[in-house]
């Protein structure tokens, strides 16, 4: 199983995410062997799982982020349970969120447990020289429950991917450190043009993609050079 997961970030007003959905072509990716997972903003979550619905995309539906609190007094916050029925994952601790709200290790641990209490797939974000303590921080009973993706900062809307080669080498660390059947993915300026390079590293199951995923002709025919 293969897993293309786009990540919107801060980006797109009601208006566009309406057009991307009315204008994305995924019609091949109708197969078992890819799933295509769409991170919009939070506020944007049930506009973009009407428009799944209405018009049966083979698409599912990401956070970007979730809280690591339960509902209760916690301003601002959304919290897994929330969400629980319009998403099958979520993006844990991207180095976005590590790098400007301040957020650690241990609280994306409480992330990956929040995730897997409501059956929330997490992708937990990593990065070298810290994947062991990114990764040991997580209670080891989730490893056969998440995703990870290896994001190395340089790389990160950059148009500097690393190489598939390191990308390899890293994936077979992250899964010497957690477990051999962790699906991992690479995030970082990947495109419709080098996701195969990717993919057909051995040990690599999937890309993270920021940039190329904004425009849905681009996303479109990044998920056909796969499909
Ligand atoms: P990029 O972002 O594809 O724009 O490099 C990837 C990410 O940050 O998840």
């Amino acid at each position: 199983m293969y897993y293309l997961v786009a990540n919107w970030k801060s980006h797109k007003h009601v208006a566009d995410v309406r057009h991307w959905f009315e204008t994305v072509e995924l019609a091949l990716a109708e197969t078992d062997e890819v799933a295509v997972v769409v991170c919009p903003p939070a506020v944007h979550l049930f506009d973009a799982y009407d428009l799944v619905q209405q018009q049966s995309l083979p698409v599912t539906l990401g956070m970007q982020d979730i809280s690591a609190y339960p509902f209760g007094k916690y301003t601002g916050a959304i919290a897994a349970e929330m969400v629980a029925e319009q998403v099958d994952y979520a993006i844990v601790g991207h180095s976005e969120r590590r790098r400007y709200f301040g957020e650690t290790d241990s609280e994306v641990a409480k992330k990956v447990d929040m995730c897997l209490m409501h059956e929330i797939i997490p992708i937990v974000c990593v990065d070298e020289p810290y994947l062991e303590s990114q990764l040991h921080v997580i209670d080891s009973q989730a490893y056969d429950s998440m995703i990870v993706a290896y994001e190395p900062l340089a790389a990160i809307g950059s148009g500097e991917p690393d190489t598939p080669e390191h990308a390899q080498q890293v994936a077979r660390s992250i899964r010497d450190l957690t477990t051999s059947k962790v699906p991992v993915l690479y995030g970082g300026s990947v495109d419709a043009e080098n996701v195969g390079l990717y993919l057909n590293q051995s040990l690599i199951d999937g890309a993270l993609v920021g940039g190329a995923s904004l425009d849905a002709r681009d996303w479109s025919a990044l998920v056909q050079a796969v499909v």
